[in-house]
């Protein structure tokens, strides 16, 4: 029995593919080696977790974990993020305050966050995580090209390998409707480790209000996790991680940039206090 095509997959992708420059992309294709670079990238002691290996995001076999995926990601999300995809990363920009020296960019995929922070931030550490590989073959490949000195780490974002406090700004785009709301919920846990007193994270998604009001946009790209995502709260689900000063920014109505900060010291222990009573009002399954 074949699995039945999703709406992206019938209509909508079609329509973006006749607009992909096909030679840019197979001469993409064959001018990196990414079954090498992808072996170079990866960390050989990770395991994929069930939820991420066992998906077709984007309606491509295996998910991220091909090697078309990171092909054809940027080429694809240029049309899907509106009304324009530069502008949107550049509102998480906008909501950096002060000038962090160590950033962390989760869920980096091929980077194209990353790139802006460390042209934003010359002066920066700046990271970014992936679960795949091949995405992040892309990035390395697209920070090159544009002499930008990034570092570029395979692992998973509720998991990292680094100490706590480890980070001054931690930033994830698109990652949080692409991961199960529990999954979410500990890279959050996992951000709030990683930073310093004082340290900011920024998230941008989609509004999870208008995902839920839009039910043609979850129905349409039928993402697996993008209807659990769109049920949740973002703002809480920082509060419960220990996070103040939560707040969101609406942006062009579909998407929306969230930002907290960890206590400093002083208020760190009541936060931490605040944040399990929270989450055992909040979620007690959890
Ligand atoms: C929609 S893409 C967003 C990529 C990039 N941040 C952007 O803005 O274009 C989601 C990315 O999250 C990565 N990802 C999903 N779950 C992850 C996890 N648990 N840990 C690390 N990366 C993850 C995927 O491999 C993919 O590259």
């Amino acid at each position: 029995m074949t699995a039945q095509k999703t709406l992206w997959e019938e209509y909508l992708k079609p329509i973006i593919t006749l607009f992909l420059d096909k030679d840019a992309l197979i001469k993409l294709r064959h001018d990196i080696n990414w079954e090498a670079e992808g072996d170079r990238l990866s960390n050989p002691n990770l395991s994929y977790p069930t939820y991420y290996s066992s998906q077709n995001f984007h309606g491509i076999q295996n998910g991220y974990l091909s090697i078309d995926a990171a092909i054809t990601y940027d080429a694809i999300t240029q049309y899907v993020v509106f009304p324009q995809e530069k502008w949107v990363r550049e509102q998480l920009i906008e909501a950096v305050g002060g000038y962090p020296n160590r950033i962390l960019d989760l869920g980096c995929g091929t980077g194209s966050s990353t790139l802006l922070l460390k042209q934003e931030y010359p002066q920066a550490q700046v990271t970014g995580l992936d679960l795949s590989p091949y995405m992040l073959v892309m990035a390395e490949h697209k920070a090159k090209e544009a002499n930008l000195d990034i570092h570029w780490q395979h692992g998973l974002a509720e998991q990292t390998p680094w100490e706590s406090a480890s980070f001054d700004l931690v930033t994830a785009t698109l990652l949080f409707h692409e991961t199960p709301p529990a999954i979410a919920k500990a890279i959050l846990q996992e951000a709030f480790r990683l930073l310093t007193p004082g340290g900011q994270c920024i998230i941008l998604d989609g509004s999870q209000t208008s995902l839920r009001q839009a039910t043609w946009i979850t129905n349409i790209f039928e993402e697996p996790y993008m209807k659990a995502f769109a049920a949740g709260d973002l703002q809480q689900w920082m509060q419960q991680a220990g996070f103040e000063k939560v707040g969101a920014e609406p942006i062009f109505w579909i998407n929306q940039v969230t930002k907290g900060m960890k206590p400093l010291p002083d208020r760190l222990e009541n936060s931490v206090q605040v944040a399990h009573n929270l989450s055992n009002v909040l979620s007690p399954a959890f």
